[in-house]
Parts: C-alpha cells; sequence; structure tokens
C-alpha cells in the first residue's frame, strides 16, 4: 500500500479508538516476520530501529530492506527511529529514508529535553517526517525496582511540553518498563487520562512486553494510539532456536535458524496485535 508518516497512521488510530504496534526489527528474518503478520490481519504498522542498533549491523542497509518493503506492502507503513538519542542518529535515519524519528532526551533535563527535541521538529517537520518526543523515565531492565510515582509524567508539564515541541506523538511515562525485568508492572491510569485530556497529540506507550489484555485495553480507552513491543519478540524468537536445537538431534542449518525466528516472531507480534484493537484498521 504505502509508505506513510507515523502521523498518519496516529491521528487515525487516535480517531478510531485503537493502538497501532510500534514492533522493532533487527534483521530480514524479523522485518519480513513482522510485515506479514501485519498484512495477515490487515493492520497499520510502525516499523522501528532503535539508534542503538546502529553499532551491531548495517542499519543503512536494513533501512533500504525496510522501504522496500513499506513500499511493496498491502497495508500503510511508517518507518521510524526508535530512541534517537543522537542529532547524528536521527540525520542518519531521516536520510536513510524513515518517515519518522524519535528523539529521546527523557534522561536531560527539562530545558534541554524540550530545546533539543524543538530543533529536531523544526528540520524533521520541514522534511515532512513526524517526530515522536519522550518525556518521564520508562524503567530499563534492572532499573525496575526503582520505579516510583517521581518517574511517572506530570499532565501539565508534558502538555506545555508538547505545545512548545510541536512532536506529533509523546511518549509518556505511567509505569512500564522496557526489557525483561522481573516483577509486576502498575499502571497508573487515572495520570493516563489526565494526560490525554490536556495533551492534543497521541500518546505512545513504551515498554508494552509482559502487560495483560486489560492494560492493553484500558490504556487505548485512555489515550495511547501506540504500543511499542521489541523483548518480547526477541525472546519468542531465542524459544523458537531452543525447540529447534532441541528436536534435531542430528544437527540443523542456519536456514532452518532463520524459519524459526521468523515463526517465533511472528507468533508474538499477532498475540499482541490481536490486544490492539487493530485488525483491519488498514485503509
Ligand atoms: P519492551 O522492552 O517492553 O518490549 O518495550 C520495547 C520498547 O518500548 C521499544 O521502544
Amino acid at each position: 500500500m504505502a509508505l506513510v508518516t507515523m502521523r498518519e497512521l496516529l491521528q487515525d488510530a487516535r480517531k478510531r479508538k485503537y493502538a497501532v504496534g510500534g514492533f522493532n526489527v533487527f534483521n530480514f528474518e524479523t522485518l519480513g516476520a513482522v510485515v506479514e503478520v501485519a498484512e495477515e490481519l490487515k493492520t497499520p504498522l510502525v516499523l522501528g530501529v532503535p539508534e542503538r542498533l546502529f553499532k551491531f549491523t548495517d542499519a543503512e542497509v536494513l533501512s533500504a530492506a525496510m522501504v522496500c518493503a513499506a513500499q511493496r506492502a498491502s497495508v500503510p507503513i511508517a518507518l521510524h527511529l526508535d530512541h534517537g538519542h543522537t542529532y547524528d542518529g536521527v540525520m542518519k535515519a531521516i536520510r536513510w529514508g524513515f518517515t519518522s524519528v524519535m528523539f529521546d532526551g527523557s534522561n536531560l533535563s527539562f530545558e534541554e529535553n524540550l530545546k533539543r527535541t524543538k530543533e529536531i521538529t523544526r528540520i524533521a517537520h520541514s522534511l515532512g517526517i513526524s517526530v515522536e518526543g519522550e518525556l518521564g523515565y520508562v524503567g530499563c531492565y534492572e532499573c525496575f525496582q526503582d520505579m516510583n510515582d517521581e518517574h511517572i509524567v506530570k499532565a501539565d508539564v508534558a502538555a506545555d511540553f508538547a505545545n512548545k515541541t510541536k512532536v506529533d506523538a509523546l511518549a509518556v511515562s505511567v509505569g512500564t518498563s522496557h526489557g525483561a525485568y522481573k516483577g509486576n508492572t502498575e499502571l497508573n491510569f487515572s495520570r493516563l487520562n489526565e494526560l490525554n485530556t490536556k495533551i492534543d497529540v497521541p500518546l505512545v506507550m513504551h515498554g508494552g512486553s509482559k502487560l495483560n489484555r486489560d492494560d492493553f485495553r484500558n490504556s487505548i480507552q485512555s489515550g495511547i494510539c501506540k504500543i511499542n513491543i521489541a523483548t518480547d519478540m526477541s525472546s519468542a524468537a531465542v524459544e523458537r532456536l531452543k525447540a529447534e536445537f532441541a528436536k534435531a538431534s542430528n544437527g540443523t542449518n542456519y536456514i532452518n535458524l532463520m524459519g524459526a525466528v521468523k515463526k517465533g516472531v511472528k507468533d508474538s507480534v499477532r498475540r499482541y496485535m490481536l490486544n490492539f484493537d487493530c485488525i483491519s484498521k488498514a485503509i
């Protein structure tokens, strides 16, 4: 169908109350898996690559494959830089054909985050590219235990940030964490509702792995328009690889392992999409 901006996708999600899945891909297998499930379920899609992946793979080549996959797909797809932390990383993604970039300045002071996000938004918008900003603190791996109310973003502060930066989407911390952490997540729905009332841009949830169906439903009802998933796709691929090794007593080959990764990721992505109310929403 088309390579589109994230802004278009999230505006529709907001209007029709569903969430677009923001799935991070790492290579050909994960890219193919995510696009195939989106086409099978007729869902719009945000295909992400985190800036930290640039160290591990040739992200320029991967981006070219993503552009090709999106242009050929039967559903609308936005190509998105996830967790861009540097100006250089954001500019590379723009040059490689991404239609959306995230600038994550959530570890900076409010003023510095505002200043840098505003500048990136000015440049990206002049090129027709969407921008996601982030405020607050989404827990991360071992830091999960340290999450407390102070990390949940305040609605007035977030509204001020969204107005001044002119971002197209805002990632807000309401209790989730990235990665395979121990413990349970408690989402702050009253804060999420307040954020949704005061902020005029679609809200994004990071750290979606491990949440349950009710968490997703309630989050979508409270204004979340994109939910990011990465950890569970990776874990599902690892589990499939283990099963492949276990059953292949005479050894296996790399092509079989590629198939195992793809199957694991497809099952995981399908499970999440079925919870996002996004089925058949591709227009
Ligand atoms: P998970 O680690 O919970 O899958 O979250 C991924 C994410 O938010 C990427 O931006």
